[in-house]
């Protein structure tokens, strides 16, 4: 185990933010939450996300527009990086070259592109700090006891995994940066690389083919920026076969805002099915019921075993993803004190992005794509 910030345990941990919009206020808002970390410095251009985020602050952090600046003035345990999809590969290249080795937490998608993964990859093999790929999904309570079903073995051997989102249309951003597959990677990456990541941790393998159907139907038809109409999918299904036999589905629909769960997932194993319902996140819907569940189900003796999953309303309200933010910062902490490992690597969020560029290119030309990680 690395062993970063460890000469101190009881020290404040100072992290700077690079990007301070809507996820990477979310992080500022967990920061706040968590004892024994503060949010010392924050890099944005735009300076409307600068005073949002230092509102958030019960501190002041020293602000700067560039990366570059905060990284030569300040001495930090920590970065977070939440700036736009295709800024992402040159941030990390250029922390990897100012020779100090910070600890990083950087949002997903890692890249946008197959060239951007291999210069990361590349570029990090040298980096002597821990990077974690932020992949919030993983951290939801009833996410986390769904995994527990499966990985503790009681659905027997994982044969069909099924995950479906069903939300509301991409949010508005910064510039626009999320209405064109040229800066986001596409919505198969910027969203659904979520899903990969965790089809990869649930069935605990590797893919090898890709097929998806999908297109742009619904969302952003009366927009234009430039003269240029989105281009980013809105709905698509994508199967995905795994190397030991098991298969996933996503079913994604970004035009399903008046869904009660935005996600469910079911897993079926030759022995019982489990499944988790997680409802839309607060600040997007009034919905009636707050509470996740987890249901599982045997083949013998047939009946469903139910289970409601809530979290602490506060937690929940200061994110958009049922609370999982801050447990991933419990954790990235641990990490940055040299007290345990990385739990999504930078091969986990390549891998992600691979499969999410894979299933953009099955659907654009109708035809499967093939996967072999084992030679990457
Ligand atoms: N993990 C999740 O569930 C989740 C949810 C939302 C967003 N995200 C990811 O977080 C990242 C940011 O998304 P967002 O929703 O906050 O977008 P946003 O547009 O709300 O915010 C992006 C911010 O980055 C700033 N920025 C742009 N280029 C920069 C640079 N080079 N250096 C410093 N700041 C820069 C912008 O000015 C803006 O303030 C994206 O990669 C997105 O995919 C992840």
């Amino acid at each position: 185990m690395a062993d970063h910030a460890s000469s101190d345990e009881t020290r404040t941990l100072r992290y700077g933010l690079v990007g301070a919009g809507t996820m990477g206020r979310e992080h500022i808002r967990y920061v706040e939450m968590l004892e024994g970390s503060e949010i010392a410095a924050i890099a944005d251009p735009h300076a409307p996300s600068l005073d949002a985020a230092r509102a958030l602050l019960s501190r002041d952090a020293t602000t700067y527009a560039t990366h570059a600046e905060m990284l030569a003035d300040e001495h930090l345990d920590a970065l977070i990086i939440a700036t736009p999809n295709d800024t992402h590969a040159q941030i990390l290249l250029d922390v990897f070259s100012t020779g100090v080795a910070l600890p990083i937490l950087i949002e997903k998608p890692l890249v946008t592109t197959p060239e951007d993964a291999e210069r990361v990859r590349r570029a990090a093999e040298e980096y002597g700090a821990p990077i974690w790929v932020a992949m919030e999904y993983r951290y939801m309570p009833p996410v986390q006891r769904f995994l527990d079903d499966v990985h503790g073995g009681r659905t027997g051997t994982p044969r069909m995994l099924t995950i479906t989102e069903h939300r509301f249309p991409f949010l508005h951003k910064v510039e626009n940066w999320n209405r064109f597959a040229a800066r986001t990677g596409g919505t198969l990456v910027e969203k659904a690389c979520h899903f990969f990541d965790l089809m990869r941790l649930i069935l605990r393998d590797e893919p090898v083919r890709v097929y998806a159907s999908g297109a742009a139907d619904v969302n952003h038809r009366d927009e234009s920026y430039d003269g240029h109409v989105p281009d980013i999918l809105d709905n698509a299904f994508v199967t995905v076969d795994f190397a030991g036999g098991g298969r996933a589905m996503l079913n994604l629909c970004m035009f399903a805002e008046g869904s009660q769960y935005q996600e469910h997932m079911s897993v079926i194993g030759d022995v019982a099915k489990t499944e988790v319902g997680v409802p839309v996140a607060s600040g997007h819907w009034t919905a009636l019921e707050r509470d996740a569940f987890v249901t599982f189900s045997p083949r013998e003796p047939q009946g469903p075993v139910h289970h409601d999953v809530s979290i602490d309303p506060e937690l929940e309200a200061a994110g958009g993803h049922y609370g999982s933010t801050f447990f991933e910062h419990q954790r990235f902490q641990e990490v940055v004190r040299g007290a345990a490992d990385v739990e999504v690597t930078l091969e986990d969020g390549l891998r992600a992005v691979l499969m999410g560029i894979a299933a953009e290119r099955s659907a654009a030309t109708h035809q499967p794509v093939d996967l072999d990680f084992a030679r990457s």
